[in-house]
């Protein structure tokens, strides 16, 4: 459907190192509605899947702040502009909020925010001088809920929400559309520890009405959703993609 369309639109997406998670699966199915697509990992997989996607690809530890805007200025360079940026890296980590090193608390929140923010700022930039954008973050159900042995996740992903809503406020008069998806539990790299934890794996299985796990495709069609003029009129939403998980 032409509301769908993303022809001719050039985007960004992070976090796409592993063949089987959500950012590679989000970055398919820009390029299927259209898209010109840049991914971005601290994984040197990142080149091997965009050899076979056929995306532009850079790679960078994104905590490293020069890192980020060297990978990011050259990945717009080749793709001419950005309309679309997805900022759906991340890292989690579980542990007992008394003993978790600080270094992982520092990490964690530089990972899942504040390079989210700076991606925001160049991308906001670029989008505010042509007065079009749309960035999409990639928050959680834990953005809602405080989880089980991972306050430094579900902090970040917390302020992740916020930071969306902030921007969106900021920006959405003058053409770009930030929003949120928050992904119940899905299954990739990050989740194998659940998956292999029978008491974690039974506490979300208890709690996902719809009788499965998540599949990375299960996220794709809210992205191309949040991606195209279907959204213009969406605002700071976090858009829970979850199984029922949060209204359980
Ligand atoms: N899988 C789930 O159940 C689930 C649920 C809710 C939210 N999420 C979120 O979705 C996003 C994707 O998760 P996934 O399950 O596909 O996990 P994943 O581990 O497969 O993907 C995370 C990606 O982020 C990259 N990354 C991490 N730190 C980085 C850094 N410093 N610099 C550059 N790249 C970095 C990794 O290399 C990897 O490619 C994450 O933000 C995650 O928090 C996942």
């Amino acid at each position: 459907m032409k509301m769908f369309d993303l022809t001719g639109q050039k985007a960004i997406v992070t976090g796409v190192g592993s063949p089987r998670g959500l950012g590679r699966s989000i970055a398919l199915g820009l390029r299927e509605a259209g898209a010109k697509v840049a991914v971005i990992s601290r994984s040197a997989r990142v080149f091997d899947i965009a050899r076979e996607d056929g995306f532009l690809a850079g790679q960078a530890d994104l905590t490293d702040r020069a890192q980020l805007e060297q990978v990011f200025a050259d990945l717009v360079a080749q793709l001419g502009t950005l309309d679309i940026l997805i900022n759906n890296h991340g890292m989690t980590f579980v542990h007992e909020a008394e003993s978790v090193p600080l270094e992982i608390w520092d990490r964690m929140l530089s990972t899942n925010l504040g390079t989210v923010f700076h991606l925001c700022q160049l991308g906001g930039r670029i989008m505010l001088r042509k007065g079009y954008g749309k960035i999409i973050n990639m928050a959680s159900v834990m953005s809602f809920s405080g989880g089980n042995k991972i306050p430094a996740y579900a902090a970040s992903k917390g302020g992740l929400a916020q930071l969306t809503k902030a921007l969106a406020n900021e920006w959405i008069g003058r053409g770009i559309n930030v929003n949120a998806i928050a992904p119940g539990l899905i299954e990739t790299e990050m989740t194998e520890g659940i998956k292999n934890n029978p008491a974690r794996r039974d506490y979300f299985a208890s709690r996902m009405p719809i009788g499965r796990f998540g599949r990375p495709d299960d996220v794709q069609g809210t992205a191309i959703f949040l991606a195209s003029h279907a959204s213009d009129f969406i605002s700071g939403a976090i858009i829970p993609v979850d199984g029922g998980f949060l209204s359980s």
